[in-house]
């Protein structure tokens, strides 16, 4: 974590939670960080689509943001099934996650899709998360760097700055698995995207752009994850379902 960069820690439900547990588990958290106070960190929470509209009134006036998890690159139009990010905004979501790569594999969406989202995400005035990682075929075979890189030069919006864009370092192979890379190999993979900004966007956005990592994030490792020099903050899925889990992981950050 760095100074100049507020740790986000957010919850990625993916397609868990009913209305009742959902409501309930932000209500939850909405109270600790009420009785916390400001500062530390920045708490999101991402529901799934049916659930925006509870989660959003459960979070009201907590400072809690609240996400989803796509978004479709169009405004409007004949897109079935599809939410726009125009959408979004209106139910008071100020951030989108694009391009996790569930969503890649679930749905077949490459970088070109991805970045045309992030766009989307970004002209709608909300926050992308853009996500990337490699499979642990690509680790195995030494290609993490490429792969990770080509995917931040593909997905990567033009127009994106530190205030409107957050990179997600997900490993593949780290989700639901209950593995993660070496506090040492996280680094190096932050510290190459944040390069790799440099030279997609300039100087001053890589330096300001939160790199999160996500890939079973639990309360046992946040602290060595969140301390390490590139990483500022955590996108969190089977945790986020527990609000002791996830909130012991917030404050693990701040
Ligand atoms: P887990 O925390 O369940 O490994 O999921 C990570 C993730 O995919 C968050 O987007």
């Amino acid at each position: 974590m760095s100074q100049q960069r507020t740790p986000l820690i957010a919850g990625n439900w993916k397609m868990n939670g009913r209305l009742e547990d959902g409501a309930e588990r932000a209500e939850d958290l909405a109270g600790r960080m009420q009785a916390k106070g400001g500062g530390g960190f920045q708490m999101l929470l991402c529901p799934p689509a049916t659930l925006l509209t509870a989660v959003g009134a459960a979070i009201a006036d907590s400072g809690i943001f609240l996400g989803a998890q796509d978004c479709h690159f169009n405004d409007s139009g004949a897109h079935t099934g599809d939410i726009s990010a125009a959408m979004l905004a209106d139910l008071g979501c100020s951030h989108v996650i694009v391009g996790h790569s569930e969503r890649r594999a679930d749905h077949g969406e490459n970088d070109a899709l991805v970045n045309a989202k992030a766009a989307a995400a970004i002209a709608a005035g909300l926050i992308a998360i853009v996500c990337v990682g490699e499979t642990e075929a690509q680790r195995d075979a030494g290609e993490t760097n490429q792969v990770v890189a080509g995917q931040a030069r593909g997905s990567v919006p033009d127009g994106a700055n530190a205030g409107n864009l957050v990179i997600a370092y997900e490993p593949v192979w780290a989700i639901g698995t209950g593995r993660t890379p070496t506090a040492a190999e996280v680094q190096a993979v932050h510290a190459m995207i944040r390069a790799t900004m440099a030279g997609i966007t300039n100087d001053q956005t890589a330096a300001g752009c939160r790199i999160l990592y996500g890939g079973s994030v639990k309360p046992g490792n946040a602290a060595e994850l969140l301390s390490l020099a590139d990483v500022d903050g955590g996108l969190v899925g089977g945790a986020s379902l527990s609000a002791d889990d996830f909130w012991a992981i917030a404050t693990a950050a701040g």
